[in-house]
């Protein structure tokens, strides 16, 4: 309940201009915010129906997939995981999760909403999984399904998943992979790597807001989830009972893949109001991403992420984790003894404006994470978070090489030309 009197309520709500580099979200690319606003059109107007249509191709693209079924799931990031999951997994069936940081253990947990049989096999927070490590858990446990994450914000791990396919494919497991974190900013190849399902937001390396949430999934997967489908009451027609199946339906109806296909499909039945200002945005992003390149924009994260390692370092901290498996587009800083973390992250934002993230678990308290990623994976970004960083450590008695930061990070761009 708030005391404000009414007046102040009605006051125009003006955020200020942050620069946000932390682990996501990032400011958003200033055409994405201008496609947001373009004038809505109805769900089932041809030039929004074309517009789905060219999101799906869009994003076959940016998944680098054939897959008929790439598409956006309505709701964050974890909207997608949740889709993907609760449309894959039957009770009982047998889930393997590998955890090397807290998104692998939100699999877990989804997973076993969905009353999977989970079992998890777990690394240090900080380093990845040898790929034989994956093998022995694969045949032991001969699971229906392998879901993952691809870079984990919270440790800045970047599983390497290209090899897991086959493995996944000799004891019939599906793979899935959260590529959240990484879609746009790391390589990521979905058909090259084989995958069955995937699933991302648009507020990482994307440089949307979050509240989008694509996915693709591999024609295996889609014979799974429609195996399972039931039309909703109001919508189903006579010839929609063939397809009752003796697999348990799909536990939710906002997330079911099934119905999602046949409203995203030249059925095109109705589901949810379609987020419509959303799918202008992450048209808008997929747009940006292809047009760039997308190797351009991987390169684009490798070039700024090395240069904010390197100028972390330059200011004499230390960064986390193993860094032959870092993501490109975050780096984990450890926190220098006798500093509290937080209160020079609060002096960073009020001073300069400039927001960098915090950590999770283990890591609280020991962690800052600074990204570059999407539209905030350039020279100027990181070049001022440096310098901000510098003047608030100084303020808290740190001592470090003057313009340390600035200078190393310089010279990694100056490599690149
Ligand atoms: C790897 C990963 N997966 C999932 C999520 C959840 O995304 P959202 O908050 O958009 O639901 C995040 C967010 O930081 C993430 O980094």
């Amino acid at each position: 309940v708030s005391d404000a009197p009414l007046a102040d309520l009605l006051e125009p709500f003006d955020p200020p201009a942050r620069l946000l580099m932390g682990p996501g979200p990032i400011n958003a690319d200033p055409r994405v915010l201008r496609a947001m606003s373009t004038p809505l059109v109805g769900q089932f107007d041809p030039v929004m129906t074309a517009a789905m249509n060219r999101v799906m191709a869009l994003y076959r693209e940016v998944f680098r997939t054939t897959n008929r079924a790439t598409f956006l799931v309505d709701g964050t990031a974890r909207a997608g995981i949740e889709a993907i999951l609760v449309s894959l997994i039957e009770p009982g069936d047998r889930v393997l999760v590998p955890v090397f940081g807290r998104f692998g253990q939100l699999l877990v947990e989804i997973a076993e909403r969905c009353r999977a049989d989970v079992h998890r096999v777990d690394v240090p927070w900080g380093e990845v999984f040898p790929l034989d490590q994956l093998a022995e858990a694969i045949e032991r446990v001969e699971p229906m399904l392998v879901a993952t994450v691809h870079g984990d914000t919270s440790t800045t791990m970047c599983q390497p998943l290209h090899d897991l396919a086959a493995v996944c494919d000799r004891h019939g497991a599906l793979l899935y992979a959260d590529v959240t974190a990484t879609l746009g900013g790391n390589a990521f190849e979905m058909d090259a790597w084989n995958l069955d399902a995937a699933s991302a937001g648009l507020q990482k390396c994307l440089s949307g807001p979050s509240g989008s949430a694509p996915v693709t999934l591999s024609d295996r997967a889609v014979e799974r989830i429609t195996a399972r489908k039931q039309v909703e009451a109001g919508l189903r027609e006579p010839s929609d009972d063939a397809c009752a199946s003796s697999m348990a339906p799909i536990a939710s109806n906002y997330f079911d893949i099934a119905m999602l296909l046949d409203y995203w499909g030249e059925r095109r039945l109705n589901h949810h109001t379609e987020a419509t200002s959303m799918l202008y945005a992450a048209l808008e992003c997929a747009r940006i991403v292809l047009v760039e390149g997308l190797d351009a924009a991987v390169e684009r994260h490798r070039l700024h992420g090395a240069a904010m390692t390197a100028g972390v370092r330059g200011l004499g901290l230390d960064v986390f984790g193993d860094p032959a498996h870092k993501m490109h587009n975050v780096v984990g800083v450890e926190i220098p003894a006798g500093l509290d973390g937080d209160t020079v992250r609060a002096d960073l934002l009020r001073g300069f404006g400039v927001e960098i993230g915090t950590s999770f678990g283990p890591l609280h308290g020991r962690l800052w994470r600074i990204g570059t990623m999407g539209y905030n994976a350039r020279a100027d970004a990181v070049l001022t978070t440096l310098s901000a960083l510098e003047e608030v450590l100084r303020g808290h008695g740190h001592a470090m090489p003057v313009g340390g930061g600035v200078d190393a990070a310089t010279a990694v761009l100056a490599e690149s030309g």
